[in-house]
């Protein structure tokens, strides 16, 4: 079976170079050696990604980040083992031993230490640390479920460490330095809020969508499903759109003029952001699996996860 919990199967397939999906809190990544140039260019190759679009690495500990990195200096260090391990991906200066191929030839490396505890396990297994993109073809929705991962890339890869659904269902939220301005440069699983709050500091700049080459996970059009998504923000009611679709995703209650045929497919009942988030990359998936061509979806509140659920909805809706 292609699909399983063995983690000494999943460490024995990739000391041997091959590529394994691993389970992430945030989606599924397709894991390869970070070190191993083969290795490496065979995850370009399997996710169809451009050599310009660079890959996280995942280490076991933060006391692993000097091997491959510069070490952060001590407020980021306190920022890291705060949010470590967890949904916060780390930009430093790379050491030698990461080849450029990974960074894309940015003198940066983006890091992380996963929660999820199989894959936690998994990279304790290993000398090596674990470049892993979300586990779908480029520019498609990314994926929550070892089901997702087999439904796209079941043919290309020897196994999928099945760790359940993602918890928290988002990428995570990537920050670095620039001139020692803290920066997002992509929203994700820890809100700003959060990474305000604990590093006591203020967010000099958040990258949104661009064009941007040392971003291109922020390319706009990203997270694509091919069903035709319409989004409304919080003053635009349903009845004004000129071409009223079947499906709506909800969050929360439900527009007062929604027809009474209207497939509803809940991002949240609750008007939950946590669960939004984790529902979200589901949903637009289950756009395509109904073979649905048009649905619509009102942007959530812009506070917590909120911003970066709307961020995935907003690149969804991108064409
Ligand atoms: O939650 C996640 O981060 C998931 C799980 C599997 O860990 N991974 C993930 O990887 O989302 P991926 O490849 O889909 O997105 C990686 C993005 C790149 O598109 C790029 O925007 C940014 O991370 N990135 C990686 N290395 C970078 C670098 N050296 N400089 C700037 N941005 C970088
Ligand atoms: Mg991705």
């Amino acid at each position: 079976m292609i699909i399983g919990q063995d983690i000494d199967k999943a460490a024995a397939l990739l000391k041997a170079g091959e590529l394994v999906a691993i389970p992430t809190e945030t989606v599924y990544g397709l894991a390869g050696n970070a070190l191993n140039e083969e290795a490496v260019s065979r995850i370009f190759k399997v996710k169809n990604r451009p050599f310009f679009d660079p890959l996280i690495i995942h280490i076991p500990h933060i006391d692993a980040l000097g091997l491959y990195a510069e070490i952060p200096p001590a407020n980021d260090l306190r920022l890291l083992s705060h949010f470590w391990p967890g949904p916060l991906t780390y930009l430093a200066p790379k050491k030698a031993i990461i080849p450029d191929l990974v960074t894309a030839g940015s003198p940066l490396v983006a890091i992380r230490v996963p929660k999820q505890p199989i894959t936690l396990s998994l990279l304790q297994e290993l000398d090596f640390p674990l470049a892993a993109p979300s586990a779908n073809p480029f520019g498609y929705v990314s994926p929550t479920s070892a089901r997702h991962v087999a439904d796209q890339l079941g043919k290309d890869i020897p196994y999928i460490l099945d760790g359940g659904e993602a918890e928290v269902g988002i990428e995570s939220t990537i920050v670095g330095r620039i001139n020692h301005r803290l920066v997002v440069f992509r929203l994700g699983g820890v809100s700003l809020e959060e990474l305000e709050d604990v590093s006591g500091e203020r967010i000099a700049e958040v990258r949104r969508s661009s064009s941007s080459p040392d971003a291109p996970g922020m390319l706009s059009l990203h997270y694509s499903p091919h069903c035709r998504l319409t989004l409304l923000d919080s003053q635009q009611s349903f009845s004004a759109l000129e071409l009223q679709p079947k499906v709506w995703l909800g969050f929360g209650a439900l527009p007062d003029e929604l027809p009474a045929s209207t497939q509803i497919l809940w991002l949240s009942k609750d008007g939950d952001v946590l669960e939004a988030a984790r529902n979200v990359f589901k949903v637009l998936r289950q756009l395509d699996e109904q073979a649905i061509q048009h649905a619509a979806v009102r942007l959530l509140p812009e506070v917590g996860l909120g911003r970066a659920v709307n961020d995935r909805l907003i690149r969804a809706a991108a064409r």
